[in-house]
């Protein structure tokens, strides 16, 4: 190694240990994997640490519902995170846990340093309390009517069905998911970080380079509305580390989680034997990187580096984000069969293919990455397949079949190779800037050129004149070349082809470096295809697979945020038989349905009941379509006051039952039953 090799520690955002790894989060841990490849390849000292988010209160209740403790829960989501992630070639050099011995004695040692400095504030405050799951309720464990619309059963913030965004405290009957009680205000102490204390320091911060120029400016914008005591506390019940010196208070996830870095990078340090501090102390020479999604930039912008800097460590060299995954244009959907897992992914494709496409779409910004189905089998075909394999599978056979396996003692023309080379200078430097998509076609330009000169060489005619084997055998070496050049190149992204092809060329671990000597008087062995094509079926049938997969999980499951245990809701509140028979429901016959421009969930029905027709809008659309529905029987509430929507009046309700998504279960009279009955 030389000497001036760096030394790099690279992280990606711990995932939650309450879900499976999808393909969303797989933008994030490819990225960051490329990135750390690429620094290993080059001679540098690169570490990579991740580690499972494993605290909080969806683990909590999660691990409840399923009748388990929240150890055993985390414990086997963590043994599926990390086989999800080898499947997809993520090379961690250490993956841990926040719920460690390591972490806890980071957590209580910065509380410490913190608190000693005078930044920590302790206060009385009102919060929303289940009275009868006797715990706090945080915002996303609240629903209730919308103030705006009415519509039921929508989060503390927003409405699904108008759009309206609010306070929780304006929700209508609103009830906590956990036991389905009304919530109260109840006053208890809680535990600050003082942020603000370091406003100047973040202040410099944000300017000097360390974040991309977006989320500085979003930075900008918080900084300037001034920095608010962040609660770093939460009361028991809860999972996750107690505080030291507050009993039933207990660290919130999001302070602990960063701290996870250091954890995950301290075991990593006791197995390998390397000195912990000379990594984290303030005037370390290690650089410090932390990949993660726009989503949770105020985390590792603002709190992270201030309670680093706080407790006397070094703050992050860089915190880079990216954006979203979208699949054809639009937000992953369990419905469409665009939420796909890691697991079923593998299933049916080429994790490769994957890391390809998303390295071809990445750069170094926060804009959203679309995964257009389409595109990724066209563009993986044209490119890995048609481009990089094939100039393998057209030189291989001549060298094994005519000239023993041996290339050529040199290389005649080596105008490609030199080519090649300059290639790799701004490949590197694309790499190291998170520019992938510029990398991919610098790569794919090369490839263009080495297809090209083939086709001139001709070799499949020379060979059918044994004067010109010569010829033949050195334009199949300088094609081979420019392969191995390509598999170099590449290695960072497809690190599995690599291993492969380096196999075929009876090469060792190539380095970056190793691109620059020629590979000649070299033997190699018989070719074999080292990638197929991606077939639409698969495509198709990882799709299905995945409509499948989220319909059979348990309602409750598939919405984890939610957390409330069986999916079954709690039965409400009695009522006398004078207030049921107020309801006026009547069979319905479905005339019409339409889907509703702008409204994701909802249909216009027309509804026939006898004596009128009536529209009522039903957030039924991830469950049916409209032509499935049309002449269709059913059942409505047809004495229901009308509601104004953005849409239109909605004139009564359809009844149905299930949790919502796929799960929606339209109820039906038995066979003979007219428009206009009344359900009694
Ligand atoms: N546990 C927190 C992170 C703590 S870091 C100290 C968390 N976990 S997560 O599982 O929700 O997300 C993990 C990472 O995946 C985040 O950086 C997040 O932005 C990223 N992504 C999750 N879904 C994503 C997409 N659909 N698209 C791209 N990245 C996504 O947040
Ligand atoms: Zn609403």
């Amino acid at each position: 190694m030389s000497s001036e090799a760096r030394k790099i520690l690279v992280t990606s955002a711990l995932p939650y240990a309450n879900g499976p790894i999808h393909i969303g989060h797989l933008v994030e841990y490819i990225q960051t994997d490329i990135w750390a490849r690429f620094q290993k390849l080059q001679g540098n000292r690169c570490v990579y640490v991740c580690a499972d988010d494993a605290h909080g209160t969806p683990i909590m209740l999660r691990a409840q519902a399923e009748g388990i403790t929240p150890e055993e829960l985390i414990a086997r989501v963590k043994t599926e995170h990390e086989r999800d992630f080898a499947g997809f070639h993520i090379g961690f050099d250490n993956y841990h846990s926040t719920h460690s011995e390591e972490n806890r004695h980071f957590a209580e040692y910065i509380y410490r340093k913190l608190k000693e400095g005078g930044h920590i504030a302790v206060r009385t405050i009102e919060q929303a309390y289940d009275p009868e799951a006797k715990m706090f309720l945080p915002d996303r464990f609240i629903k209730g009517e919308c103030p705006k619309c009415g519509a039921k059963d929508q989060y503390g913030d927003n409405c699904e069905v108008c759009g309206a965004t609010y306070d929780p405290t304006e929700l209508k009957q609103p009830y906590s998911v956990v036991s389905g009680a009304q919530p109260v205000l109840k006053e208890s102490e809680q535990y600050f970080f003082k942020v603000g204390d370091f406003a100047d320091l973040l202040k410099q911060w944000t300017r000097a380079g360390h974040i991309q120029t977006e989320i500085a400016n979003k930075m900008d914008e918080w900084l300037e509305e001034g920095l608010r005591d962040w609660d770093i506390s939460r009361n028991a019940p809860y999972f996750g580390f107690e505080i030291p010196g507050a009993p039933g208070k207990y660290f919130y996830v999001w302070m602990d989680a960063p701290i996870g870095y250091l954890a995950s990078f301290r075991n990593w340090c006791a197995r390998s034997g390397e000195d912990f501090d000379a990594w984290w102390k303030p005037d370390s020479d290690a650089e410090l990187y932390h990949f993660i999604g726009k989503d949770i930039a105020r985390f590792h912008t603002l709190f992270f580096p201030a309670m680093l800097h706080g407790a006397g460590f070094r703050m992050p060299t860089a915190v880079y984000c990216h954006g979203f995954l979208t699949v054809d244009g639009q937000k992953m959907s369990k419905s469409r069969g665009t939420f796909i897992s890691a697991r079923t992914y593998l299933q049916h494709l080429n994790p490769e293919y994957l890391r390809y496409y998303y390295a071809a779409k990445l750069g170094p910004g926060i804009d959203d990455i679309d995964l257009n189905l389409e595109d990724f089998q066209a563009r993986v075909n044209a490119d890995l397949v048609g481009k990089v394999v094939n100039i393998a599978s057209r030189t291989a056979g001549f060298i094994v079949k005519k000239f023993g396996g041996r290339l050529s003692d040199r290389l005649g023309d080596d105008s490609l190779h030199r080519e090649g080379i300059a290639t790799a200078e701004r490949v590197a430097e694309a790499y190291e800037r998170r520019e992938y998509g510029r990398a991919m076609r610098e790569i794919m330009t090369l490839a263009d050129r080495i297809n090209q000169y083939i086709d001139e060489q001709e070799p499949w005619v020379r060979i059918k004149d044994e004067n010109q084997h010569p010829s033949v055998q050195d334009s199949c070496t300088v094609g081979l070349n420019g392969f191995r050049q390509l598999i170099i190149l590449l290695k960072p992204v497809l690190p599995a082809l690599a291993e492969q092809a380096e196999a075929f060329l009876q090469l060792s671990d190539q380095r970056w470096d190793d691109l620059r000597e020629p590979l000649v008087n070299h033997e190699i062995q018989r070719f074999r295809p080292l990638m197929t094509r991606i077939e639409k079926e698969k495509i198709d049938a990882m799709i299905e697979a995945s409509k499948e997969a989220n319909a059979q999980e348990p309602a409750k499951a598939s919405a984890p945020a939610d957390g409330s245990a069986s999916g079954i809701e709690p039965i409400a509140e009695q009522i006398d038989f004078e207030d049921f028979i107020k309801v006026d429901l009547r069979v319905a016959r479905i005339v019409r349905a339409e889907a509703v421009e702008k409204a994701d969930k909802l249909l216009r029905l027309t509804l026939d009941i006898g004596s009128e027709q009536r529209q009522v809008f039903a957030g039924i659309k991830s469950a049916y379509r409209p032509e499935d529905l049309e002449g269709r029987i059913t059942v409505m509430v047809a004495n229901l006051a009308p509601r104004k929507m953005r849409f239109g009046v909605s004139e009564g309700m359809v009844l149905a039952a299930g949790p919502g998504g796929k799960d929606i279960y339209l109820l039906s009279p038995d066979e003979g039953a007219t428009p206009g009955m009344r359900i009694k």
